[in-house]
Parts: structure tokens; C-alpha cells; sequence
């Protein structure tokens, strides 16, 4: 049973849980990809706009054009709804765009099939969502491993590099516990251990904070600052504007639109 959210949740469920076959997926994880450009953004919005049809229509993200540099390390703050999460997927091409282009270490993904895009995503990209994707049944030594499954690892090599990450982040005591045995704190780490596990270059994160007291809080925050020292890019989400104001630049999203883009002098 996959312990989930049943609200929307703000991207297209079928591209977080695509129905393929392990080794269709393991194919797709081997394709290679355009060779990124060294001197590109690590992400670049390039007059991005997401609307969902309906009545009345949504417009998530409205003409929105901004570039992270790699090793930098960026808040997105704005109120609930304000299209935060769909940026977020946007850049990690979870979610396309309904114009505009999102351009990866200076690929152009619109030019992108799915399998290419699965690629980038399963190299690339870890997300740590604002909505766990943890199996309730199964220890998190093993839902951290299976991040690994299609890399072509095999169970050993999977199950050394979760045992790894998962002492990174705190919990190497808890490694046999089921997520259902875990606190908020704790519950949040694995899925930061989770996106991880692969070693990505870029780390985007929707909340990772969201429901922890201040104590846990700061620890995850100060694992997202080593992650940054190591020269990963990292874009987080958060309401809380303390932790906002610790990090170097803030987008501040309104409506959809990229209101302020401030430098806020933090190192
Ligand atoms: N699949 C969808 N279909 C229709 N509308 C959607 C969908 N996903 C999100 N929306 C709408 O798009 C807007 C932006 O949603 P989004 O999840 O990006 O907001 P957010 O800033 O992350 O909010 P929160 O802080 O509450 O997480 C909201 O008005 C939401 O209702
Ligand atoms: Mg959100």
C-alpha cells in the first residue's frame, strides 16, 4: 500500500507513478541524454506558463522566467496556492509546461520525450515532495534502496548506498523501522534520504520542514546546508520565513507570477 495523500496533488499523477515494467524503466534510465552545457543554468524558466483546464481555469504559474545557477541554493515563499508546487515540478519536468520552456543544464526538455526526461529525472533530480511517497509496509532501508531499483544496482549495492544516506541524515538506528514507526522528523528525513540516494546535482524540496517543531527544522535545514556546501543546487520551498531569510536568494511567487527575486545577503 503506498501511504499517500489522496488530495490533488498538483501534478499529473500518472508521470509520479508511470504503469511500465521494471525493465522499461531500468531502459529508460540507461538512455543517454544530450550532453548538458557546462557554462548553462542549472535550471532556467524561460516564460513559463501552467494553466489547468476547468471551470473556472487555473492559472498555476503565469509568464514566469528565472535561472538558478548551479551550487546556488534558493527559497520559493508565497501563500498557499500560489503555484510554489508547480514550480517546483515544472523545473524537475515532472509537470510540463503549457508554454514556455524549462531548459536543464541547458537542455531544452520541451524538445524532450518521456523517456528522456525519465532519464534526466532518475539521474539528475532528487525531489523531496511535499507529500510522502513512502511503501507503509516495507522497512525504510528498503524504501530508501528502491530509489535505486532501476539504476541497475544490484539488492547489495542498493541496500549499502540507503544504509548510507540514511546515517546522513540521522537515522541509522531506525533503518528496520516501517514509516508508520516514525515521527514527522523522522518521516521527513527518509524522504530526503530517498532523494538522495542517487546522488543528484539538483535537490528540489517542497516543504521539508512543513509540520516539524523548530528543532527539527533546523536539523534538516543544516543537512540541506551541507548538501549546498558540497556544490549541489537546491531550491526548497517553505512558509516559514525565518528559514527563508537564512538562504542566499528568494523568489516570492504571487498568483502564479515571480513577484520579488531578492539576494538576501545570507551565506
Ligand atoms: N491538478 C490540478 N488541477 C487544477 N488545479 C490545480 C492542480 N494542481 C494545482 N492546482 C491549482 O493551482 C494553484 C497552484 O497550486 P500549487 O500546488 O502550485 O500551490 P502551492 O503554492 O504549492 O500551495 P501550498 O502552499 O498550499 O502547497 C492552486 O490554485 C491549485 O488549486
Ligand atoms: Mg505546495
Amino acid at each position: 500500500m503506498i501511504q499517500r495523500d489522496s488530495s490533488r496533488t498538483g501534478t499529473g499523477s500518472s508521470r509520479l507513478a508511470p504503469r511500465v515494467g521494471r525493465s522499461s524503466l531500468r531502459r529508460r534510465w540507461q538512455l543517454p541524454v544530450a550532453s548538458p552545457d557546462p557554462a548553462a543554468p542549472a535550471i532556467e524558466l524561460r516564460n513559463v506558463s501552467k494553466r489547468y483546464p476547468g471551470l473556472p481555469p487555473v492559472t498555476a504559474l503565469d509568464r514566469v522566467s528565472v535561472r538558478i545557477d548551479r551550487g546556488e541554493m534558493v527559497a520559493v515563499v508565497g501563500q498557499s496556492g500560489s503555484g510554489k508546487s508547480t514550480m517546483l515540478h515544472v523545473m524537475g519536468t515532472l509537470d510540463q509546461p503549457t508554454s514556455g520552456s524549462v531548459l536543464i543544464e541547458g537542455i531544452d526538455t520541451s524538445a524532450l520525450g518521456d523517456d528522456h526526461l525519465a532519464a534526466i529525472r532518475g539521474r539528475r533530480v532528487g525531489f523531496v515532495f511535499q507529500r510522502f511517497f513512502l511503501l507503509a509496509g516495507v522497512p525504510i532501508l528498503d524504501n530508501v534502496a528502491n530509489g535505486l531499483l532501476y539504476t541497475g544496482a544490484s539488492r547489495p549495492q542498493r541496500r549499502e548506498a540507503a544504509r548510507s544516506v540514511l546515517e546522513r541524515v540521522g537515522l541509522g538506528a531506525r533503518m528496520q523501522h516501517r514509516p508508520n514507526a516514525l515521527s514527522g522528523g523522522e518521516t521527513q528525513r527518509v524522504a530526503i534520504a530517498r532523494a538522495l540516494v542517487h546522488e543528484p546535482a539538483f535537490i528540489l524540496a517542497d516543504e521539508p520542514t512543513g509540520n516539524l517543531d523548530s528543532a527539527s527544522s533546523a536539523g534538516i535545514m543544516d543537512l540541506f546546508g551541507s548538501l549546498h556546501a558540497e556544490g549541489r543546487t537546491i531550491v526548497v520551498v517553505t512558509h516559514n520565513e525565518q528559514i527563508a531569510a537564512a538562504l542566499p536568494r528568494q523568489l516570492q511567487i504571487l498568483d502564479g507570477r515571480l513577484e520579488q527575486d531578492i539576494r538576501t545577503g545570507a551565506a
